[in-house]
């Protein structure tokens, strides 16, 4: 046999900047990985009912990932529905049968006695039953709950991007859940969704079972945590990176998830064909980190604020620290107590946040920052104007 070569550490790039992206190290995560652990063995069921809210990049989707996989380990059945789907309930079904189908031993040995004679009929039967035609879909949902009970398991049914939910397929959803709870099945149902979107949804009054389910808020771990998430990102390869540029970029992320990938990911990137990580490369990462922040995250929550909130925010703009309330109506020329309309609901829409009594700050890493850059831009990031032939016209 010829030997092997051996597994030389990764020379790629480990941080994940994108959306949806599970990173190789999960920052400040520990404490709700271990309260949905217990949740799944039982010993708190009532932490089964989890929403997931924070900002735009805070780890939303990625904790509803990382606890899906948890429970896949522990043996649950999962159905992921999609807010863009455009009936949650069919989509749920759809979902139930495909995991009754895998899941249903008769099914099974069905299936193979069909093969093995070859009968159609018996197929048919088979896929009819399955197709949930004539049956409710209580009735499919029980069947599946009940076949994922087994062995101390249970069923996960996952919704993310929540604030885009049609609210009253929401409320049809959250019926059904409740429904199967209330049969005694072990059943988890995580949801996640931006705050704005989500706190509408919640007023409502069909959204009870949403409002009394287990919150985590999703956001900035502190400074030393992510500066040990980018060391650790970074030890598992080729490469290292020095205390001090490690420090460094821990300082950049300001702690927040999405930043954590970018100033990694571009330091990383800096560094070239060099062994290690320096703090030259993590000072030259900043701008276009800080960029991506404002396209990426700033750019669309500031899209479509309107005129007096955008206003507001730029009134803090003078100040080096948290803003004084009664600065910020001056500045505007408006009543004092007028403020606080635009106060709350900038609050609301996590843009701002209080910093004791009668003052504000901004409530994400370099907002100031894309204030200012929309100020002198435009409202948008300038287009690109270049022109370059493709590769594909190039090899003609
Ligand atoms: N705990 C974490 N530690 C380090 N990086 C993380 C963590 N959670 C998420 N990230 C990184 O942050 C970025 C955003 O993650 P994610 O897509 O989960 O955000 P989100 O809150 O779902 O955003 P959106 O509101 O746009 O859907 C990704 O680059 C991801 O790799
Ligand atoms: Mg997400």
């Amino acid at each position: 046999m010829a030997a092997r070569e051996p597994i030389g550490r990764s020379t790629q790039n480990p941080f994940t900047p994108g959306f949806g992206l599970t990173p190789v190290i999960l920052a400040g995560r520990e404490i709700a990985i271990e309260e949905f652990t217990a949740a799944l063995r039982g010993e708190v069921p009532e932490a089964r009912s989890i929403l997931i809210s924070g900002a735009r990049g805070a780890g939303k989707t990625v904790l509803l990932a990382e606890f899906r996989e948890l429970a896949l380990e522990a043996g649950w059945t999962d159905l992921r529905l999609h807010t863009s789907s455009t009936s949650l309930a069919e989509e749920l079904r759809r979902q139930a049968v495909s995991a009754l189908r895998e899941l249903d031993p008769e099914a099974e040995t069905s299936q193979l006695t069909s093969a093995r004679i070859a009968s159609v009929a018996a197929e048919r039967d088979i896929r009819r039953r399955y197709d949930g035609e004539g049956e409710d879909l209580t009735t499919v949902l029980d069947r599946l709950a009940r076949l994922a009970d087994e062995d101390g398991a249970g069923l996960l049914i996952t919704l993310d991007e929540l604030q885009s939910a049609n609210r009253d397929q929401l409320h049809a959803l959250t019926q059904h859940v409740q429904d199967l709870i209330g049969s005694g099945h072990a059943v988890a149902f995580l949801a996640a969704g931006i705050r704005p979107g989500v706190d509408a949804l919640l007023d409502h009054e069909r959204t009870t079972f949403l409002r009394r389910a287990h919150r985590i808020e999703v956001g900035s771990v502190d400074v030393g945590t992510a500066a040990e998430a980018i060391r650790l990102t970074v030890a598992d390869t080729a490469k290292s990176i020095t205390p001090e540029a490690a420090v460094l970029a821990g300082e950049i992320s300001c702690g927040y998830p999405y930043l954590i990938q970018l100033i990694g990911s571009k330091a990383w990137q800096n560094s070239g064909d060099a062994d290690v990580i320096e703090v030259e490369d993590v000072r030259g990462a900043r701008p276009a980190t800080i960029a991506a922040m404002i396209k990426n995250v700033h750019g669309p929550a500031l899209r479509g604020l309107s005129p007096r909130k955008r206003e507001y925010l730029h009134a803090m703009l003078e100040d080096e620290g948290p803003s004084a309330v009664g600065d910020i109506a001056r500045r505007m020329g408006i009543d004092p107590r007028n403020q606080s309309t635009y106060r709350e609901r900038l609050i609301e829409e996590e843009l701002i946040r209080p910093a004791g009594r009668g003052f504000v700050q901004y409530a994400l890493p370099y907002l100031a920052e894309a204030l200012r850059h929309q100020e002198s831009e435009g409202a948008d990031i300038e287009p690109d104007r270049g022109l370059t032939r493709s590769r594909r016209a190039r090899r003609r």
